[in-house]
């Protein structure tokens, strides 16, 4: 009996901690949408922490070593934890700024 006191608790607490994941991913916004709605914004995070070494014409030469766009989200996104890393907050902006100019290239 108390066996299956405590299976209804694991699951209990396993549907409540499903629960609060689908609710955290469904109110945070993706880092995605906000820098999407501000362009500037992303600029000026690359202007700010890439632009003293890099400069645009450098962008197809990196999308050549990455050049599934998503793929490439993630390796930016793993290298820039470590190679001059921008404030995390900004990380998602600088990525934002290379790829949105890229597309534009293009
Ligand atoms: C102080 C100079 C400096 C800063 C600041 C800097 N980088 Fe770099 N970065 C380099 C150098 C040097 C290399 C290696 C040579 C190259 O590929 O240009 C490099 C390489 C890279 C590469 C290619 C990595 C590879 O595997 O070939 C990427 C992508 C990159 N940087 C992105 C960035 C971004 C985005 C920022 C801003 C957050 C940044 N870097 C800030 C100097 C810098």
């Amino acid at each position: 009996m108390r066996h299956v006191q405590i299976a209804r608790l694991t699951w209990a607490l396993t549907a409540l901690f499903a629960a609060g994941a689908v609710v955290f991913a469904a109110t945070r916004p993706a880092p995605e949408t906000i820098a999407a709605a501000d362009p500037a914004a992303a600029s000026a995070a690359f202007e700010a922490h890439c632009a003293q070494c890099h400069g645009p014409r450098e962008f197809p030469y990196w999308a050549s070593i990455e050049p599934d766009p998503e793929e490439r989200r993630a390796w930016l996104d793993r290298l820039l934890q470590r190679h001059y890393p921008p404030p995390e907050e900004e990380r998602a902006l600088v990525i934002e700024h290379i790829e949105r100019t890229l597309a534009e290239g293009e």
